[in-house]
């Protein structure tokens, strides 16, 4: 039973990272091996458009094959038994490398072919963990349905959760950032992140029970 978490946040040690490092220590402790990556270190693009993903008769047919970083990470992913990403939401959406992954991951199993659409053997249950400046769980109602859907067709039953209201920076006086309430964040980080770190350790293990 492997569980691949993927950290689509720049920042190695932030929210996300450790939202996705927690799902994974509950993936863990519920039996499953674990594996993260951190999108920031690979060196990879969006889709390409090679089609060899489409190609009939060639041994690429059905999943993205562009030789790049990305690459294995995709193949680990499909052999895998359960999928965590987390990404910040960037401008009401994934960040640009998680969207680069979405394109790959997402277009790489379909077929333009209505007998049979998606290419993809096996379904996997798939968790979403989104980290926002935005004060409350949804606000990003079009993301989480756009993700949800496509996340479900191609990969596996899926679930979002939230981390929201997060703390950006460790010292908010260095920025242009007078919007915040500042004793307001950090006692929302102090005291309401370490319950989002636990739901994100409940959902990695949920993913090991929904695997099996
Ligand atoms: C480029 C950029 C765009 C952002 N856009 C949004 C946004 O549209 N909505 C939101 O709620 N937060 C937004 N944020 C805030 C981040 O989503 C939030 O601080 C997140 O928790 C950061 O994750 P990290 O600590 O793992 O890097 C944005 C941050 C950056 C850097």
């Amino acid at each position: 039973m492997k569980i691949i978490g993927i950290n689509g946040s720049p920042r190695k040690q932030w929210n996300t990272a450790q939202m996705v490092e927690s799902a994974l220590k509950g993936a863990a402790d519920a039996g499953a091996e674990t594996k993260l990556y951190h999108l920031r270190d690979l060196d990879f693009k969006g889709c390409v458009s090679c089609f060899a993903c489409l190609r009939l008769g060639a041994p690429t047919h059905g999943k993205c094959s562009y030789p790049d970083a990305l690459k294995p990470v995709l193949d680990e992913i499909l052999e895998s038994d359960g999928l965590i990403i987390g990404s910040p939401v960037y401008v009401g959406d994934v960040t640009a490398a998680v969207r680069a992954l979405f394109e790959r991951l997402w277009f790489g199993g379909l077929a333009y072919n209505p007998e049979h659409m998606i290419l993809y053997p096996r379904r996997i249950p798939v968790k979403i963990i989104f980290t926002t400046n935005a004060p409350q769980e949804g606000f990003h109602t079009h993301l989480n349905e756009s993700v949800l859907g496509a996340m479900d067709r191609f990969i596996g039953p899926t679930e979002i959760i939230e981390a929201n209201d997060t703390l950006q920076f460790d010292d908010y006086s260095k920025y242009d950032a007078s919007m915040f309430d500042v004793a307001a964040k950090q006692k929302r980080h102090k005291e309401h992140f370490p319950l989002d770190l636990q739901r994100a350790y409940e959902t990695g293990k949920k993913a090991v029970t929904e695997a099996v």
